[in-house]
């Protein structure tokens, strides 16, 4: 069929060190991937749908999930408390770099993982953690990438959305940003395993710093100039009053 995901290409790209399930179609591949690590699924699965109905954002967001256009899929990982707390870093600076390797266009992040070209999300990241004790017992990483959407298709996407193609002029091969983003992936996740720390790196593509912002955290809304990130990723924001504070990616939202 037209436009379906060449997963056997993606697989003998990436080789043993991830191993894809594709569905045509789910509700969320976040949900499929908690049914099959709940089953014993190991680490290094990929949970891969061409489309979703009930595709989830941060926040409680819905995120649109359209067949044949672009990448849904959920890692499934059992990472240590050190690599979980590197996580929401490392994720989208690997989908920068994989999209710049594939695509060769050039791409930032919005505090704390969106992936932007051009000021525009092109990717979100959503990861569910469970804590067990002081171990970090399963965590699952979901992302989209808006590879061939045509975001003007969308009303409320027309103006903060982007895909690879608008971006580029004409379509990508899903499978090559696909292999680009999981090759990253396990680059990353080895370097942290070896003690390395991505925060430098991800800091250095925040398009966020030095800029006047607002904070939605619960229902109040935080001013101030986003002055530096803590060591796990938190935003430090400084207010009118000099006072500096750090908010948790998993707490707020932002907008430039
Ligand atoms: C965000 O709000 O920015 C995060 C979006 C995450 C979307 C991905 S698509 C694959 C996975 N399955 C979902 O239901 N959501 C994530």
């Amino acid at each position: 069929m037209a436009n379906e995901i060449d997963v056997t290409r993606v697989q003998a790209a990436v080789g043993e060190r991830w191993r894809i399930v594709y569905r045509r179609e789910v509700d969320s591949t976040m949900t499929l991937a908690r049914e099959l690590a709940e089953q014993g699924a190991p680490a290094g699965s990929v949970v891969l749908a061409d489309a979703q109905t009930a595709g989830r954002g941060r926040l409680g967001r819905s995120w649109v999930s359209e067949a044949g256009v672009n990448l849904y899929f959920t890692l499934i990982l059992r990472p240590s408390l050190d690599l979980l707390r590197q996580l929401a870093m490392l994720t989208p600076l690997a989908v920068t770099e994989g999209i710049e390797l594939a695509a060769g266009v050039t791409t930032a992040i919005k505090w704390p993982n969106d992936v932007q070209i051009g000021g525009r999300k092109v990717s979100g990241v959503l990861i569910d953690a469970e804590i067990r004790g002081d171990e970090a017992a399963l965590a699952l990483v979901g992302i989209g990438i808006n590879v061939n959407f045509d975001p003007g298709s969308v009303p409320e996407l027309r103006e903060i959305a982007t895909s690879i193609r608008a971006a580029l002029g004409r379509s990508l091969a899903r499978e090559a940003v696909l292999i680009a983003v999981l090759n990253r992936l396990a680059a990353l996740l080895d370097a942290c395993e070896r003690g390395v720390s991505v925060r430098e790196a991800w800091r250095a593509r925040l398009t966020t710093l030095g800029r006047e912002i607002a904070l939605r955290a619960g229902d109040r809304i935080e001013r101030g100039r986003a002055v530096d990130v803590s060591e796990d990723g938190g935003l430090v924001l400084e207010g009118a009053d000099g006072v500096r504070r750090v908010f948790a990616a998993g707490e707020v939202t932002l907008s430039l």
